[in-house]
């Protein structure tokens, strides 16, 4: 049986990870770090290019999927799991966001990630409220910025510190918050952040549902009505297919929605896929949409290559 690993007596550093199912600090499951020293530690030993995944924990398949890419193009791999308290307005749901740790434990050891660094607010902000901030600028205050003032300046100063504080070569972002993620390139490239950042397309149940941790709260009435949202989507880029303008595009949704009046829409945007302005018909269009079931607030979008005007 020479061809048999032996265990005791292999250097596991020195072996490919996969076949042992080691992490690249050598143990079986992720080191969990809560606090900014912990984690310089465990990322001095992490051998790169490293990738974060940024999260605010509950995680989900959606999750799942940003850590399997990150581990797919990196040898080490951070998640953080931090519901940050500077993106959520005074009305908005800080106090009853899911707290999951253990479970997201287990999520980030199916995924083989190497650390989670999950920090306390005193961890992240030792000052309370940071005094230098990041300004959004003019994209942070369209779309979703326009509902949700403020939020993108919180998102953007935890995003900054995170990439900082992990100092990873590449961080990964879903496509679900399609605003987020422009916004985050932006950052990176006018700030001149030393890290590549990826976009994953959206992650949906199999009937369609974008996956989102707040989906645990529709009851199962609110969760079959929730399925209007990709189905208006759809029904859009069908019509965007067929030929139709920004107009029709955008009536096609209004009409799904409206055979759904238990969902209220919040906000519906048809915008340039980059630059989140006017659509461009030579350019990849972006349509965004926002309802709310009862009092959850749900998001998601599609991109639409074709657009008459
Ligand atoms: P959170 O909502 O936990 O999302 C973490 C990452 O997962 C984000 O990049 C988000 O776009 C992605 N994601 C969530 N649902 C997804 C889905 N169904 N398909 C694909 N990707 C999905 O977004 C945040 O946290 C925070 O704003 C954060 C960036 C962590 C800063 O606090």
């Amino acid at each position: 049986m020479t061809d048999m690993l032996d265990l005791r007596t292999l250097d596991l550093t020195a072996l490919d990870r996969t076949a042992l199912d080691r992490t690249a600090l050598g143990r079986t499951r992720p080191l969990l770090v809560h606090t900014r020293a912990e984690l310089a530690a465990a990322r001095a030993a992490l051998p790169g290019p490293v990738g974060v995944v940024p999260t605010m924990g509950a995680l989900h398949k959606g999750h799942a999927t940003l850590l399997r890419t990150a581990r797919s193009d990196n040898r080490s791999v951070i998640a953080t799991v931090f519901v940050n308290p500077l993106q959520f307005g005074p009305t908005e749901d800080l106090d009853r966001y899911p707290r999951t740790l253990d479970a997201d434990l287990e999520v980030c050891a199916a995924e083989g990630v190497d650390v989670v660094f999950a920090p306390t607010a005193a961890d992240m902000y030792p000052g309370g409220q940071p005094l230098v901030r990041v300004d959004a600028g003019p994209l942070g205050e369209r779309l979703e910025g326009e509902s949700r003032p403020g939020h993108f300046a919180g998102m953007l100063i935890v995003v900054n510190k995170l990439l900082n504080l992990t100092r990873a070569d590449r961080a990964y972002f879903g496509e679900k918050d399609f605003q987020q993620l422009v916004l985050i390139r932006q950052m990176v490239d006018d700030l001149d952040l030393p890290v590549e950042i990826l976009g994953v397309p959206i992650v949906r149940d199999a009937d369609g549902l974008a996956l989102s941790s707040r989906n645990r709260y529709l009851d199962a009435a609110q969760r079959v009505a929730a399925l209007a949202v990709p189905r208006s989507l759809a029904a859009a880029r069908a019509a965007a297919e067929r030929g139709a303008g920004s107009d029709e595009v955008r009536g096609t949704v209004l009409d799904v929605l409206a055979h759904e009046p238990s969902l209220q829409l919040d906000r519906l945007d048809l915008v340039d896929a980059a630059t989140l302005g006017p659509v461009d018909p030579l350019r990849p269009a972006r349509l965004l949409v926002a309802v709310f079931a009862g009092s959850t607030r749900l998001i998601d979008n599609i991109s639409l290559s074709q657009l008459e005007d």
